[in-house]
C-alpha cells in the first residue's frame, strides 16, 4: 500500500498525517510507504513547523526529521491513494494538475471517517496549540480508520 497525504505548506497537517499513519504502520508491522507533500512551494525544503512536531512529540511520534517537498505528477501514479487534507488544497492540487497538463485522482482524508461528507482537517497554521491538537485528534481517526479499511479481508491491496 502506498498513500501519499497532501497539505498546503507540508509543515503543519500532511507531516502529521505522514507521521501517524508511518507509527501505525510500523506497529502493525506493515510493508507500506507513506510519504507527504505540499501544493506551495513556500516551505520546501524546510522541516515541520515546531508546533506540529510538538504535537505529535506529546502522542510519542516523532516528525522532526521530514523535509517539506511540493507535489509532482509523478505522484499520482506512484502512490495508489493521495489524500488531500482539506478543500482548499483540493482546488491547489486541480489548478497543479491542470498547469501540468495531467489528471490524477485524489480523495478527502475525512471522507474514510465521514464518508460524502467532504470534510476538512482544518489549517491550524494561523491558529494555536489547540488548533494543532485538534487536527491531530482528526487525522489520528483517520489514520487507524485507514488502517482497519486496507486490512480487512475484503481490501483490493491485500
Ligand atoms: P499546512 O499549513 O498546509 O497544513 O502545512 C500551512 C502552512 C503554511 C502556510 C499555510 C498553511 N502558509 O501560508 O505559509
Amino acid at each position: 500500500m502506498k498513500i501519499l497525504f497532501v497539505c498546503l505548506g507540508n509543515i503543519c497537517r500532511s507531516p502529521m498525517a505522514e507521521g501517524v499513519m508511518k507509527n501505525i504502520v510500523l506497529k502493525n508491522n506493515l510493508d507500506w510507504k507513506i510519504e507527504s507533500a505540499g501544493t506551495e512551494s513556500y516551505h520546501v525544503g524546510e522541516n515541520p513547523d515546531r508546533r506540529a512536531i510538538k504535537s505529535c512529540s506529546n502522542n510519542g511520534i516523532d516528525i522532526s526529521k521530514q523535509v517539506a517537498r511540493k507535489i509532482t505528477v509523478n505522484d499520482f501514479s506512484d502512490f495508489d491513494i493521495v489524500y488531500s487534507l482539506a478543500e482548499e488544497v483540493n482546488n491547489e492540487i486541480e489548478t497543479f494538475l491542470k498547469s501540468n497538463n495531467s489528471t490524477g485522482e485524489f480523495k478527502f482524508l475525512l471522507d474514510e471517517v465521514y464518508p460524502g461528507e467532504s470534510k476538512s482537517v482544518p489549517d491550524p497554521y494561523y491558529g494555536n496549540e489547540k488548533d494543532f491538537a485538534i487536527a491531530f485528534e482528526l487525522i489520528e481517526t483517520a489514520c487507524e480508520t485507514i488502517l482497519k479499511k486496507f486490512t480487512s479481508a475484503d481490501s483490493k491491496f491485500l
